[in-house]
């Protein structure tokens, strides 16, 4: 079975448009089959970026990981007018952010990257709805690997469903981070989580 990881470039290609607003300014992504949440904002990531910008008064380097078609990061770099590097392995999904960054004229890049390995620099904040059917193994790599690309004071936020095990997700990364939940909507928990 085909995931929308899995870089199956046979899939035929139906670019659609996905529009979303935040704080009066208009966004409009190109998206395609065979990346997640191709026909809609997915509510996850919309909670997750909408928290991060009411809580974050801080500006510095933002990294997105799996950026899909770069939902997250054009609309951080665009409100917070900052510089985010976006990352995902899945070549179409980094194809359609590259378009998105062009489209929107945001202070961004994006790049294909498994987890972190294309990845040298230290960020302010990674930022990730990360990819539960990749496996638990991918996913511990994502959180508790971040650690490493992360500033002392750096932070870490995810956002994860309550059915897809957000809670001994954040047991796992308490014996690497202090870890908050710092809001919940309609099964969604949304965390951030700090070096100790
Ligand atoms: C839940 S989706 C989120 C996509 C996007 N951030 C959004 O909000 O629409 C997770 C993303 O992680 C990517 N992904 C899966 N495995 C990965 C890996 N090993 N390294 C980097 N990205 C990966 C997927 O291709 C997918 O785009």
């Amino acid at each position: 079975m085909d995931h929308y990881f899995t870089n199956n470039e046979n899939l035929k290609s139906e670019i659609k448009i996905i529009n979303y607003e935040y704080n009066g300014c208009s966004f409009s992504f190109l998206s395609d089959n065979g990346v997640f949440s191709k026909n809609h904002i997915d509510y996850g990531s919309r909670l997750l970026v909408e928290t991060f910008l009411e809580n974050t008064e801080t500006r510095g380097k933002v990294l997105d990981v799996g950026c899909g078609y770069g939902f997250m990061g054009i609309v951080i770099a665009k409100i917070l007018d900052i510089h985010v590097t976006m990352i995902d392995v899945n070549k179409r999904a980094v194809h359609l952010a590259k378009r998105n960054i062009d489209k929107m004229d945001v202070n961004a890049e994006a790049f294909i990257s498994n987890v972190y390995e294309n990845i040298n620099d230290k960020y302010d904040f990674i930022i990730t709805n990360p990819p539960v059917r990749a496996g638990k193994s991918v996913l511990l790599d994502i959180l508790i690997n971040a650690k490493e690309h992360l500033t002392d004071d750096g932070q870490l936020w995810y956002v994860l469903r309550k059915d897809q095990g957000a809670k001994s997700m954040q047991k796992a990364l308490e014996s690497v981070y202090k870890v908050e939940n710092i809001c919940k909507s309609k099964g969604f928990y949304v965390f951030l989580c700090k070096k100790h």
